[in-house]
């Protein structure tokens, strides 16, 4: 498998893939984007994804001149450009798939009527892998100095192609030798991190930063919120600060690609025992089992893969 790049329906390999300078997708970083996966060879949770994407758009006044089944072919597509292959098992190699969408072409201005035509690009790689031991041991993160952007300033809400903040608290947590870096907000409150959002575990209950704390929507975290009802584990939105992760019981961060990764250390803070706790492996456990029944059986354009429950957090 190699990664392929849908450029406004024309297919080119990874090094190929161009866009336009005055795209202002590259030159003001407007756009949106989702990152999705696939379990069986099919992207996981699509429809969700283009409701987020939809609303992103919504968010920077960008028309999306696609319908969901448009997105999903234009997926499929660069999926067969890109060939996944096979697991030594004879499983489907999982996939990477990021859609994005930028203000597209158009003059130095910051006027959108000089930009008339979106662009759509969409790329397809293998899912990199995350390392077997950062699940069975967990893993250090830290708390950037940096704080994530006021939701009256680039929303956090938008999952935007202007990815400035998260990547400079990257930077910071790679520095500070950490694979995922905290976020507080302009209140001093812990947000959600630099790719992913935050859960901590205290006396059984699994409690995540509100959305009001400034954070993205993940749609692995609303995933879980579903797990978490469906075996009897409270999980709930609550203020969070930095005293709350650094005594909690466990904590583990979310996102499409790491699915639920533990956290056992932040900065010099061991996080509970130290190892990642039953109540994280009990969730990652049946995220992974939810995710498979949820797919493998050409079931991806109906709502029956959805759970039916609406426990929005
Ligand atoms: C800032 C941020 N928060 C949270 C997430 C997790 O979102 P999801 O679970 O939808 O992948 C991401 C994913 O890339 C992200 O960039």
């Amino acid at each position: 498998m190699s990664t392929f790049v849908n450029v406004n329906g024309r297919m080119a390999s990874g090094a190929d893939a161009v866009i336009p300078v005055f795209d202002h997708g590259f030159l003001y970083g407007e756009g949106i984007y989702e990152t999705l996966r696939t379990y069986h060879g099919e992207p996981f949770l699509f429809d969700r994804h283009m409701q987020r994407l939809r609303a992103s758009a919504a968010m920077l006044l960008l028309d999306v001149p696609f319908t969901d089944d448009e997105l999903l072919t234009r997926s499929i597509d660069t999926m067969a450009a890109a060939a996944l292959g096979h697991m030594p098992d004879g499983s489907i190699a999982d996939a990477y798939i990021r859609i994005l969408l930028t203000r597209g072409v158009g003059e130095l201005t910051y006027d959108p009527v000089a930009t008339p035509t979106p662009s759509l690009i969409v790329i397809v790689k293998p899912l990199p892998e995350t390392p077997a031991h950062q699940y069975q041991h967990g893993v250090k993160v830290v708390l950037v100095e940096l704080i994530r952007n006021h939701p009256r300033s680039v929303n956090p809400l938008i999952k935007s192609n202007n990815l400035l903040n998260n990547a400079l608290a990257m930077q910071e947590a790679i520095r500070r030798g950490g694979v995922e870096g905290v976020f507080r907000n302009y209140r001093g409150e812990l947000s959600e991190c630099s790719q992913s959002n935050l859960f901590i575990v205290k006396s059984g209950r699994v409690l995540t930063p509100a959305l009001d704390s400034g954070l993205l929507a993940g749609i692995t975290r609303a995933f879980v919120f579903e797990i978490g009802a469906g075996l009897g584990v409270r999980v709930e939105e609550a203020t969070l600060v930095d005293e709350d992760l650094l005594t909690a019981d466990e904590a583990f961060f979310t996102s499409t690609t790491k699915e639920l990764l533990p956290i056992t250390r932040v900065d010099d803070t061991t996080i509970g025992t130290g190892t990642p706790g039953p109540v994280t492996r009990r969730l990652l456990a049946e995220y992974r089992k939810r995710a498979s029944e949820l797919t493998g059986a050409g079931r991806i354009k109906s709502e029956g893969t959805r759970p039916q429950a609406e426990s929005k957090p």
